[in-house]
């Protein structure tokens, strides 16, 4: 039998690996184990939050393990990455660096990584407090963003000509202010291993223009071989900066005439179903591959079998109140791939202001990638939601 220590969350990973004949111990968060936990581990190790990024607690917990017991230990979530480094360190278990970890989740490590590269091309600055969002350049928009969330969570764009002191009220400082980019978004998949690249898919992204919220994505547009190409040497220099040597990643970057801006990266997954739509659209298991890869330790083998158009659409909420009902009013045609509700009945709707108040999202082909597109947000607009103020 063979043993894997997993931290963090993404449950759905880790059957499979229980599939694959591991047994399982886990280290998560206290507030987030489940009645039905001890079905999938063998020992379920329940910490605090804060304790992610206690040293001292993590030393004793390694003391506390038995490396020769395992042989995996990862993280296929975003939260715990600091712990998986430090601990994989410690008990001499293949993982990303701290410093990885830290660049890839604090947006301004991330930018300074970046200085002296060609992807070094917008301005960004820390803001400590809200007056210090005066020393901004008046000539461009801005986008101010928390430095370590995801979710697409309190974001804000920043226009100096249209714009009061109080619209910041809500931040919580420190804040990353970066210039704006106007151009369209994508997102690439991509394994690296030992300077070797894989591109799952370049993933077209559409986002709400209010919030930065994505309520829609094309998985695997085609783009054309240069392109290709320069996608691929951005993601050299990026992962070669950042320290990112092997595993699944998660890059945003914008596109304005030709030239490459990054956003953000990531070594997980990309959220938002883009792991069930390239599954769609290849007839390749993309969740087999990240699990492949991580017992394995190198570039797994992507062979897409089809290539089927597929664009996943998300409902945003209405207005802000409970929501006591979401059903979509009619059944789905052959073109509807997968759909589902994503927040349940009593919940309460804020004001729209990130990735998680969104209430569905369906995955939908088409005669190409447009019409994937259209099928997904029309069948969006089939749902029926009932919100109500109490
Ligand atoms: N510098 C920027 N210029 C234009 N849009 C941006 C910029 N930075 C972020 N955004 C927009 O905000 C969204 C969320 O920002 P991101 O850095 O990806 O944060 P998160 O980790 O919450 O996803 C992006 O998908 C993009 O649409
Ligand atoms: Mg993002």
């Amino acid at each position: 039998m063979k043993r894997a220590l997993v931290i963090g969350g993404f449950r759905s990973y880790h059957i499979k690996l229980k599939e694959r004949g591991y047994i399982i111990d886990i280290i998560k968060e206290k507030h987030k184990i489940k009645s039905d936990d001890s079905n999938l581990y063998n020992l379920i190790i329940g910490i605090n939050e804060k304790d992610y990024l206690n040293r001292n607690f993590i030393e004793n917990i390694s003391s506390f393990l038995d490396k020769n017991n395992y042989d995996l230990i990862y993280n296929y979530s975003e939260k715990g990455q600091e712990f998986t480094a430090v601990l994989c360190k410690i008990l001499n278990f293949p993982y990303h660096s701290f410093s990885t970890v830290k660049a890839v989740n604090n947006k301004f490590v991330m930018r300074e990584k970046m200085c002296g590269t060609e992807y070094d091309n917008i301005e960004y600055k820390l803001l400590h407090c809200k007056n210090d969002i005066l020393s901004l350049s008046k000539t461009c928009d801005w986008i101010l963003k928390p430095l370590n969330s995801w979710g697409s969570t309190d974001i804000l764009k920043y226009s100096p000509r249209n714009f009061k002191i109080s619209d910041l009220d809500n931040l919580k400082f420190p804040i990353l202010a970066e210039e704006f980019i106007n151009g369209q978004e994508y997102s690439v998949e991509a394994f690296v291993h030992k300077n070797n690249i894989e591109i799952l898919s370049i993933t077209k992204k559409f986002i709400d223009k209010i919030t930065f919220v994505e309520i829609g994505h094309t998985v695997r547009e085609s783009l054309d071989i240069e392109t290709m190409h320069k996608i691929e040497g951005f993601l050299r220099v990026v992962f070669n900066r950042l320290g990112i040597e092997s595993g699944i990643t998660h890059t945003e970057f914008k596109l304005v005439n030709d030239k490459i801006f990054l956003i953000e990266t990531h070594i997980r997954m990309g959220g938002d179903n883009i792991s069930e739509a390239i599954s769609l659209a290849t007839g390749v298991n993309v969740d087999d591959l990240i699990i492949d890869e991580s017992i394995d330790k190198q570039l797994p083998n992507f062979c897409p079998q089809k290539n089927i158009p597929v664009s996943i659409w998300f409902a945003l909420p209405k207005k802000v109140g409970y929501l006591k009902k979401a059903e979509f009013k009619c059944s789905k045609t052959a073109n509807i791939l997968d759909e589902d509700i994503l927040i349940s009945s009593g919940t309460f709707l804020p004001k729209l202001h990130s990735s998680f108040e969104r209430v569905a999202v369906v995955l939908a082909t088409g005669t190409n990638r447009e019409d994937s597109l259209d099928n997904a947000r029309k069948r969006v607009k089939e749902l029926v939601t009932t919100i109500e103020k109490k």
